[in-house]
């Protein structure tokens, strides 16, 4: 398993960081077979899996239960698991005590906290020993206000984030995502800071590359935001499956003789 200094060195190296979203059992372990650097228990499973229209929804102990289940399927994948809406936002005291929670529990290497106005969580956490990815740009838990949108699009707004990165770096935050942002906004801000970049939306020249899991397979998901490319078509694979499943029980071709016990224990 890759420590967090060894991401930062990585980032000296010029050797990009990879990282896909998981929030289950099997999708950890295909990850941590298929050599993923990190893992991501993003709340984005609340739309992926729990069916919600945003990540609002998800609660600490939603967190908790799916982080649990990527650690099992990837013990030796590094792991950063989202702290979720509103579990940050009440004051500093319970949103470092639900850090610590969240950490503690579940076995994860980081914990991932959106925006700046948790600086002084980033900070107390990161003292008590707790590593901290940042995640600026377009923050889902926020989209109610911001939109779903490109974020940082003129002068001052990247002007702010380039002064929020610092900020986020300076608390302690060891590695930063950047969602949904121009991508020389993206390169500048890599280049400016000792502390990994992760993109998603944010062009090719940051120190790692993030995407959903359900996006890049195309499993159950059937939004495409711009900047997601997908590599395999699990839909497709899936409901033909399950197509062929239901003839075959429709037609009693399945079960067969090699899918069936043999012994007689009635005489006829
Ligand atoms: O929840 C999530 O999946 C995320 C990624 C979009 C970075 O935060």
């Amino acid at each position: 398993m890759k420590t967090t200094n060894e991401l930062v060195q990585m980032k000296r190296d010029k050797e990009k960081i990879t990282m896909v979203t998981a929030y289950d059992y099997p999708s950890a372990k295909q990850s941590e077979q298929a050599g993923l650097d990190t893992l991501l228990v993003g709340d984005s499973l609340g739309m992926t899996v729990l069916g919600y229209d945003s990540t609002v929804k998800v609660t600490l102990d939603d967190m908790i239960h799916h982080a649990k289940a990527v650690r099992r399927g990837a013990p030796d994948t590094y792991v950063v698991v989202d702290m979720p809406f509103g579990s940050y936002h009440t004051g500093d005291d319970a949103g470092v005590r639900n850090v610590l929670d969240l950490y503690r529990s579940t076995g994860a290497n980081a914990v991932k906290l959106e925006g700046i106005e948790c600086l002084e969580i980033i900070r107390r956490s990161v003292s008590a020993g707790v590593p901290v990815c940042a995640h600026l740009g377009l923050t889902p838990q926020s989209v109610g206000v911001t939109g779903f949108k490109m974020q940082a699009a003129t002068t001052e707004g990247a002007e702010q984030l380039i002064e929020d990165a610092k900020r986020a770096e300076a608390a302690g935050a060891t590695m930063i995502v950047l969602e949904a942002i121009p991508a020389d906004l993206a390169e500048k801000v890599s280049d400016m800071l000792d502390i990994p970049t992760i993109g998603i939306g944010a062009g090719v020249n940051t120190d790692g590359q993030v995407l959903v899991y359900h996006d890049l397979l195309q499993y159950g998901s059937d939004r495409q935001p711009k900047f997601v490319k997908t590599y395999s078509d699990f839909n497709t694979a899936g409901v033909s499956g399950l197509k062929s499943y239901a003839a075959e029980v429709k037609e009693s071709v399945f079960p067969d003789e090699t899918t069936t016990y043999k012994k007689r224990v009635f005489d006829q």
